[in-house]
């Protein structure tokens, strides 16, 4: 059975990375976290409205850490305490050098799983990685719960050991039992069907040529603490991770039909992708093609909305975005994929 223990559940994976680092990673206002320039602002936004210092460290082409520049960063700056990596799209990094240089300074190492929660490589769990971890499962499933922390390494689970962590209850994680949210919307097809063409209009009405058109509206409800009961209701992950890969597989014809290179062309055996994403020419030709994929009820969309420094500061960072297109893989996305490759092949 795939268990993961020492976790806890939260509304967004955001409020569990805060929680931590607030109350056990004994930071202090000095203390810098550093993260990959390819980052959302919905999650610097809320660390630096936390009071963290954040720096940014650069990422190869196909997303993985670049060590060098870490390793610039580590030598300008002594007070990094934590490092952040992103699973992107569901596919975990070369992480082994950051790795050993985490273990080596003692910083601590965050595994952001908020793209691949249910994904496993080399027979590990994707979560399991880092020294502490973060998922979304809603990312990938609209009603499933929203945050989860996984504590990993042994100082850190030592908290719930010596009771610091108040009334608050870990859980192990298994992926047979999902808790979610609502457990009668999402079986209903034409539900979801009817929210894709709304969502659809809206997104009709958006710049895509500004940075700033998608960003998420700032965070009214702030739930740092940990959920204290579980839902009632539970899903078998494994059927997520069943229909995202096929979902992913279609992806993969669609994309290439039309001209584009995928990011990535791996086996995808056990992982669980949250979005397949694919290189556009330029950002003309992104738009273009996003356009042509709400035609045809497809909501393709850029990623990820930058934080400003990275928009104004980081020229790699800013150029990605502007030529990253992502399909969605969820049922509706898939079942609109299939209309078009029919329409493509004939
Ligand atoms: C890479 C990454 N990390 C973290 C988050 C935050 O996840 P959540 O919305 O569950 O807090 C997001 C999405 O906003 C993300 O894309």
């Amino acid at each position: 059975m795939d268990i993961i223990s020492n976790s806890f559940y939260f509304k967004k994976a955001r409020f569990g990375l805060i929680w931590y680092l607030k109350k056990f990673a004994k930071l202090d206002d000095s203390s810098v976290i550093l993260l990959p320039e390819l980052i959302c602002n919905s999650l610097t936004e809320i660390l630096e409205m936390s009071g963290f210092h954040l720096s940014y460290y650069k990422l190869d082409s196909k997303l993985n850490p670049l060590i060098d520049s870490i390793n610039t960063k580590l030598s300008s700056m002594p007070n990094i305490k934590v490092i952040v990596y992103v699973n992107y799209f569901g596919i975990p990094p070369e992480i082994d050098s950051l790795k050993k240089k985490c273990e080596e300074r003692n910083i601590l190492l965050v595994e952001d799983n908020s793209h691949g929660f249910g994904g496993s490589s080399r027979g590990v769990k994707l979560g399991a990685v880092g020294d502490i971890s973060i998922s979304s499962p809603r990312k990938l499933y609209s009603q499933a719960i929203g945050g989860i922390l996984s504590l990993n390494i042994v100082s850190a689970q030592a908290n719930i050991n010596k009771g610091f962590i108040g009334s608050a209850h870990s859980f192990n994680i298994d992926y047979q039992k999902i808790p979610v949210t609502n457990k009668l919307l999402h079986k209903y097809r034409i539900i979801n069907s009817l929210k894709n063409k709304i969502r659809l209009i809206q997104l009709s009405f958006s710049d895509q040529n500004s940075p700033y058109s998608f960003r998420e509206k700032k965070t009214k409800l702030i739930e740092f603490e940990p959920a204290k009961s579980l839902p009632e209701n539970y899903l078998d992950w494994s059927t997520i991770i069943e229909s995202r890969l096929e979902g992913w597989d279609i992806a993969n014809k669609f994309i290439k039909s039309i001209g584009l290179e995928p990011l990535f062309i791996k086996d995808m055996q056990g992982l669980c992708p949250w979005a397949f994403p694919a290189i556009c020419k330029d950002k003309n030709q992104r738009n273009k093609i996003i356009q042509y994929c709400y035609a045809n009820s497809l909501s393709a969309f850029s990623w990820p909305c930058l934080p400003d420094t990275q928009i104004s500061e980081s020229a790699p960072a800013f150029q990605l975005w502007e030529k990253l297109i992502c399909i969605p893989l969820n049922k509706v996305s898939i079942y609109s994929m299939q209309k078009i490759n029919l329409k493509i092949n004939h």
